[in-house]
């Protein structure tokens, strides 16, 4: 039975709370009531309590309920969780990190997937402070729904009621789905340049930034897989579930990718360089007077070539192609030439490296490459995964 852990703030609509407890019970699913000290005020803890027939959960530091289930096993036993209402109060200590009681800490120590409800005034919605909140939130992944327009407790009008309650459970089955798709499955993620050195100072590299090959792992991550990430240097911070692996040279990317197989999928994302210098120069090179030294150039391997050929060759494996023109016929060959299963290619001298925006065609077996829309990188990775995602459930 899926375990959702039902998250009340303290505002009006958390009477709401009761039906969608109720509902979610209804559709199967094992909840975990808590409640924050101001949800307590509006909602008793023994109507939770008959609704989800659990215990209500409102204490950190309570020995009783510690002693029963810790607020660790709490927060890690949970496939989902939902915040509702949320109010602006609590976005704003979860998008701070902070841990100041059951409420919060539970957040912080969860990685399985948060919906929230939110539900305020519509003057507290519109802040700038809450938006940037919520904002910071979506970016770590957090999901919403709602709030919706309409009248508010308050007697004023606009945006800031708590969604339907069937919207409500709606997400929250969705979550659960989503957060199973892809597990069991192993997936391979590579991200970032790579730096290959010609002197202790001095190396040749490009301007990744990592930016899509993170947001496709967190993606994978958040439909289940376990998701190994082989980055180059890069200024990004490890996605929630997904275990990092460092490197400089695609030499390092090359046997940090092989020692992860075997796995069910490859998504080569990293803009691998395609040479390095022949010979390292142990000391800096110096200027001398017969100018500038002649670096002497040799191919690096191509990862996404030798993950498609070799013995242990993932189910599927997915390359992308930074083109600057004749975008589609150079990724239509580069996808036969590496043996890839597909391949999404971009136009880098219209959507930049280091942009949060991307726009991609994607070439598969068939005849007919389809174009996405322009978005952004997140979005791109959500449906790449979604993808991912319907290939294993159609190869079932
Ligand atoms: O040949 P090109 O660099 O355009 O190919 C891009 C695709 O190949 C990307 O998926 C990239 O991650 C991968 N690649 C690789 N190893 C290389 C060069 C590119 O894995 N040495």
């Amino acid at each position: 039975m899926p375990r959702v852990l039902l998250i009340l703030g303290g505002g009006i609509a958390a009477y709401k709370a009761l039906d969608v407890a109720r509902e979610l019970r209804r559709q199967g699913m094992d909840v975990t009531p808590v409640m924050t000290a101001a949800a307590k005020e509006f909602v008793t803890p023994l109507s939770l309590e008959v609704l989800c027939g659990s215990a209500v959960h409102d204490e950190l530091f309570k020995a009783a309920q510690e002693s029963q289930i810790g607020h660790i096993q709490l927060a890690r036993s949970a496939d989902a969780v939902v915040v509702c209402p949320a109010t602006a109060n609590l976005m704003a200590r979860m998008a701070h990190g902070l841990a100041d009681d059951l409420a919060t800490t539970l957040l912080l120590a969860t990685d399985a997937p948060i919906l929230l409800a939110p539900a305020m005034n519509v003057h507290m919605w519109q802040h700038p402070a809450t938006h940037n909140n919520v904002q910071t939130l979506q970016k770590r992944g957090v999901r919403f729904v709602g709030p919706v327009e309409g009248e508010m407790a308050c007697g004023e009008t606009g945006v800031g009621r708590l969604a339907s309650i069937e919207s409500i459970v709606d997400e929250a089955v969705k979550l659960l789905g989503r957060s199973s798709a892809l597990s069991g499955r192993k997936v391979l993620v590579t991200a970032g340049p790579t730096r290959e050195p010609i002197d202790p100072v001095r190396y040749i590299s490009n301007h990744s930034s990592g930016l899509q090959g993170f947001a496709i792992a967190e993606s994978l991550a958040r439909l289940g897989a376990s998701v190994t990430l082989v980055s180059g240097p890069v200024a990004l911070s490890t996605p929630p579930g997904v275990l990092r692996v460092d490197v400089q040279t695609a030499e390092e990317m090359k046997v940090a990718c092989l020692d992860a197989l075997p796995a069910d999928v490859a998504v080569c994302v990293a803009a691998v360089s395609d040479w390095r210098a022949e010979s390292q120069h142990a000391n800096k090179l110096k200027k001398t007077a017969n100018g500038p030294p002649a670096i002497s150039l040799v191919e690096n391997p191509d990862i996404l070539a030798t993950l498609s050929q070799c013995t242990l060759r993932p189910t599927l494996v997915v390359g992308f192609a930074a083109e600057t023109e004749s975008v589609k016929d150079h990724a239509r060959q580069k996808r036969q030439r590496k043996g890839c299963d597909w391949l999404l290619a971009n136009d880098v001298s219209k959507y930049c490296f280091g942009g949060s925006r991307n726009q991609v065609h994607f070439f598969s077996d068939k005849e007919e490459e389809e174009t996405w829309p322009e978005m952004d990188k997140k979005a791109l990775a959500e449906r790449l995964a979604e993808r991912i995602a319907a290939f294993f459930a159609a190869s079932v």
